[in-house]
């Protein structure tokens, strides 16, 4: 890993979406911060023919919204970084002005694929046969990377003809999160967590990662998508990792992601009876969020009539392995609930002989729980019992709270921040390796079979609540409820 190469960032895609609403606002965030080398370019690459100063233009009335720190006099000098190339990644002799420049330029590079997956082949065979030298480049993939396990393998094929996988930077955002490194620190840097981190200890863990939105003028492609894709096969599995990862011996990108495959290997395989049983597909019917009205996913712009692509999975997952046999792990995500809110919840088992009675609502279940909250705030809290205060020996519940932006309240990099930073300086430790993406594309693959081929609609919710009945039951079933239910 270097400390702060000089580099020049290729980003193509360079005027889509992600672009101008996570990529450039996070290496200005980065530049803002120093962490930017003086020496750093950008040459953002699209199809739409304009010069560099139109296309700042465009950078300035379109991205400046999204910006999570001022767009002051800083903001001028990143624009100045920036540099515009028309190129149609189809075509090799559009690549000669790019291989010049990079032949001009100063230390690493740095390709950033924000483009279809469809492109990813072209670009990268286009990027070797135009003799630029990629011996020190780094590729960073966007998802979706393919929609099963056969296709992503075949984009993974076509990347890895060109790249090395050392030099291949898989994006899934959730890793850059503040909050989920943290949860590393959390286990890892305290002995407390440790022996309690296991099966003996534990009843059960959820995961989830609610949305308020809905589908956001992008219901062609969510439509051939849909929550198990988009969300579950990357984002849950990943964070499921973290959580459920063994210590691994350092920090080293390939000892965090061999913690993270074996975890995604000991995924007990889903059957048909788990598909059936452990697993709730559902839709949104319009109804409210926050007191709005909102419109049913079937009257989105872009969605076919009738179809059958979920907006909200639940399932209750297990780990095959000692740490973790026989604990339930429930993942849960969907669009237009009724907050947005990414949280793990730890449960941990109740005393083995109560001598005090309980407060009313937490009969049965463990009184204590360990609650990190990924967003909107962060948090750890830490929930148990105490004595009420006064005569007698009445319990009530308290919570250690651990008010994360409030303890340390400098700058805190952004997802794409951390990341963009990362692959500059050749960090690969929060990018999925190959493996560990193919493993949850195969552990996914019977929900994707099953779903895909359904007869049946998946079950509809109201816009503005948490998903359809099926989700509390298959809890309840278990023996547990979710956090808003309990
Ligand atoms: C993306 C999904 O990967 O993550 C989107 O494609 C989703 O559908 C988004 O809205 C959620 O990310 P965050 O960071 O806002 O929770």
């Amino acid at each position: 890993m270097q400390d702060n190469p000089a580099f020049t960032f290729v980003l193509f895609g360079g005027t889509g979406d992600l672009s101008m609403r996570k990529i450039l606002p996070g290496l200005y965030a980065a530049h803002r911060t120093d962490k930017l080398h003086a020496d750093g370019k950008i040459i953002c690459v699209a199809r739409e023919v304009m010069d560099t100063n139109a296309f700042v233009e465009s950078v300035r009335s379109r991205a400046t919204g999204y910006l999570k720190q001022p767009a002051d006099a800083a903001w001028d000098s990143f624009l100045q970084r920036i540099e515009y190339l028309t190129i149609d990644a189809f075509a090799l002799a559009g690549y000669a002005p790019l291989a010049q420049r990079l032949h001009e330029a100063q230390g690493i590079c740095v390709f950033y694929l924000a483009t279809a997956p469809a492109l990813f082949e072209p670009i990268c065979n286009h990027l070797a046969a135009s003799g630029i030298d990629l011996t020190q480049a780094r590729v960073v993939l966007e998802k979706p990377l393919g929609t099963d396990l056969t296709s992503s393998r075949k984009i993974n094929d076509a990347v890895a003809r060109v790249f090395a996988e050392n030099q291949i930077y898989r994006i899934d955002h959730y890793l850059g999160k503040e909050s989920v490194q943290n949860l590393m620190a959390l286990r890892f840097a305290n002995s407390l967590f440790e022996p309690l981190w296991r099966r003996e200890s534990i009843a059960h863990v959820q995961l989830t990662i609610a949305e308020e939105l809905g589908v956001e003028g992008r219901g062609e492609f969510y439509d051939a998508t849909g929550a198990l894709r988009d969300m579950v096969q990357n984002h849950l599995l990943q964070l499921l990792c973290m959580v459920a990862m063994e210590p691994p011996t350092s920090l080293d990108a390939d000892a965090v992601r061999d913690e993270k495959l074996r975890v995604l290997r000991a995924l007990k395989p889903l059957t048909q009876q788990d598909v059936e049983q452990n697993a709730v597909r559902g839709q949104y019917a319009s109804g409210a969020v926050r007191g709005s009205p909102v419109a049913g996913y079937l009257d989105e712009p872009g969605i076919k009539p009738g179809s059958h692509t979920e907006t909200f999975v639940a399932l209750h997952a297990q780990i095959n392995n000692w740490r973790w046999a026989g604990v339930p792990f429930f993942l849960r995500t969907g669009k237009r609930l009724p907050q947005r809110s990414a949280e793990i919840v730890i449960t941990f088992r109740p005393v083995p002989h109560a001598i005090l009675p309980l407060p009313a609502g937490l009969a049965g279940e463990g009184a204590n729980r360990l609650v990190i909250k990924l967003q909107p705030d962060e948090s750890i809290q830490l929930h148990c019992l105490a004595k009420q205060p006064g005569d007698g020996m009445h319990l009530q519940p308290v919570v250690l709270d651990l008010a994360l932006d409030k303890v340390s309240p400098r700058h805190r990099a952004e997802a794409y921040e951390r990341l963009l930073v990362d692959a500059i300086r050749g960090n690969l430790a929060l990018f999925v390796r190959r493996d560990e993406q193919e493993a949850a594309w195969k552990w996914v693959a019977p929900l994707l079979t099953a779903w895909d081929n359904a007869s049946l609609p998946p079950k509809s919710y109201s816009a503005g609540t948490w998903g359809p009945a099926s989700s509390s039951a298959l809890l309840y079933r278990a023996g547990f409820t979710w956090p808003e239910e309990s």
